[in-house]
C-alpha cells in the first residue's frame, strides 16, 4: 500500500502559423518538403464531396508527385455529416489503408471539414498532427483557427470534441471565388461578429466595402482575412481553453447555435448566427449596453450581407428557448450570454468573466418578439 506521485507538469508549445494568400497549394507542398510536420511521409487528406474536385484532388496529386504517400477520404458535404458516424467511417477507412501514428491529416475544406478532421486527428492513434487548408470564408473567419474541433449530436452542435491545435493554417482566398453566394454570406456573419465584438473600425470597413467583398476584390478580401485572423488569434492566445475571455467569440452563438439545431440545419451556421446576433443585440439594447442606433446598425449590416434577421416562421419558439440550455456556457442550470457593448466591445461582467447570467424569461421575451 502506498501513495505514488505521478509528476506530469508540462510545458507545451502549440504555436503555429496562419498563412493567408491567393493559391497556397504549392506553398503547402513546399512546407511539407521542408519539414512542417517533421519526417512524416504519409498524408490523409480529409475533404467533402464538393471540395474534393475543386481543390483536394489537386493537393492530393501534388503530394503524390512530391514522392509522399497520400489518400483522399471524402464524406458528403454539409453540416449533417459532422457527426460521430462520419468520424468513425473515416477512421475505419484510414485503419484499412494502413494509417498508423506516423501520419498527418490534412483538412481541405470549410468549417465542417476542419472541425471533423481536427477531431479525428486528436484521437486517431491517440493523436496525430493535422493541417488546415481553409477553402471557405467561414473557415477562414473562424473554424480553421483556434483549435476547436468537434462533431454535432442530435441534441446540439459541437457537443463532443477536443481543443486540438493544427500545425499550420492556410487561408486560400482564391477559393472564395468558387463558393456559392449563400456560403459567402454565411461566412460574413462570423466576420461581422468579429467586428461587433472587437473593432468599430472593422465594422465600418465591412459596411462601406460590402460590394467589394461580394465582388471578391483582392485587396478588400485580403484585409478581411487578415482582420478576422488577427481578432481571433489574439483572443485564442490569451485563453485557448475558453476559461474566460474566449467566451467573447460566442457572441450571437447562444441563440444562433440553438436555431441551427432547431432548424434541423436548414439554416447554415452563419445564417443561424446572424439571427442569433440580432436576438443578442436586442438583448444588449434591453440591458442598456447598446443604443437604439447601434442595435439598428448591427441589424442593417447583417441585412446588407444578405443574411436573415428574423427567426424563421417554422421554428418552434418554445423549442428554441429549451434548446438554449444545451449551450456550453450554461453554468449550474443558468443561461449565460455574451453581451455586446456598443459596437466593437463586449461587456466584462466581472474580472475575466464575459458571459452574463440572463433569466429565461428575458431571453424568451426577445425570442417571442422575433
Ligand atoms: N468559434 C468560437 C471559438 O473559436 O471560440
Amino acid at each position: 500500500m502506498g501513495i505514488f506521485n505521478v509528476e506530469l507538469k508540462k510545458v507545451v508549445d502549440d504555436s503555429y502559423e496562419i498563412e493567408t494568400g491567393f493559391g497556397l497549394k504549392d506553398k503547402l507542398i513546399e512546407d511539407l518538403k521542408s519539414g512542417l510536420v517533421g519526417d512524416i511521409k504519409k498524408f490523409a487528406i480529409i475533404t467533402d464531396s464538393i471540395v474534393e474536385n475543386l481543390y483536394a484532388k489537386d493537393i492530393y496529386e501534388k503530394i503524390l508527385d512530391s514522392g509522399f504517400k497520400a489518400d483522399l477520404f471524402v464524406f458528403p458535404e454539409g453540416e449533417k455529416s459532422k457527426v460521430r458516424k462520419t468520424k468513425e467511417d473515416i477512421e475505419d477507412a484510414m485503419l484499412a489503408k494502413g494509417y498508423r501514428r506516423d501520419c498527418c491529416i490534412i483538412a481541405v475544406g470549410g468549417g465542417v471539414v476542419t472541425d471533423l478532421a481536427g477531431f479525428i486527428a486528436g484521437t486517431y492513434g491517440r493523436g496525430v498532427p493535422f493541417i488546415n487548408y481553409a477553402t471557405t470564408l467561414l473557415a477562414a473567419a473562424d473554424a480553421s483557427v483556434g483549435g476547436k474541433t468537434a462533431v454535432d449530436t442530435p441534441l446540439a452542435t459541437n457537443l463532443i470534441g477536443l481543443f486540438n491545435q493544427p500545425k499550420k493554417v492556410y487561408i486560400d482566398i482564391e477559393t472564395w471565388k468558387t463558393l456559392p453566394k449563400r456560403q459567402v454570406y454565411s461566412g460574413l456573419a462570423e466576420t461581422i461578429k468579429h467586428a461587433c465584438l472587437a473593432s468599430a473600425d472593422f465594422f465600418e470597413y465591412i459596411d462601406t466595402h460590402m460590394h467589394e467583398i461580394l465582388d471578391f476584390d483582392a485587396e478588400v478580401c485580403s484585409y478581411i482575412a487578415e482582420q478576422n485572423c488577427s481578432i481571433k488569434y489574439k483572443v485564442v492566445m490569451k485563453d485557448e481553453r475558453e476559461s474566460g475571455l474566449r467566451e467573447v467569440l460566442n457572441l450571437g452563438h447562444t441563440v444562433g447555435r440553438a436555431i441551427e439545431t432547431v432548424s434541423d440545419y436548414k439554416l447554415l451556421h452563419g445564417e443561424a448566427l446572424s439571427v442569433g446576433m440580432v436576438a443578442e443585440v436586442k438583448l444588449a439594447y434591453k440591458l442598456g449596453y447598446v443604443s437604439a442606433d447601434e442595435r439598428d446598425r448591427v441589424i442593417a449590416i447583417l441585412k446588407k450581407a444578405n443574411l436573415p434577421v428574423e427567426i424563421p416562421e417554422y421554428i418552434d419558439r418554445e423549442a428554441l428557448v429549451k434548446k438554449l440550455y444545451t449551450d456550453k456556457k450554461v453554468k449550474n442550470g443558468q443561461l449565460r450570454f455574451v453581451i455586446q457593448k456598443g459596437i466593437g466591445d463586449i461587456v466584462e461582467y466581472k474580472e475575466g468573466v464575459f458571459a452574463i447570467p440572463i433569466e429565461e424569461e428575458v431571453a424568451r421575451e426577445i425570442i417571442m418578439d422575433m
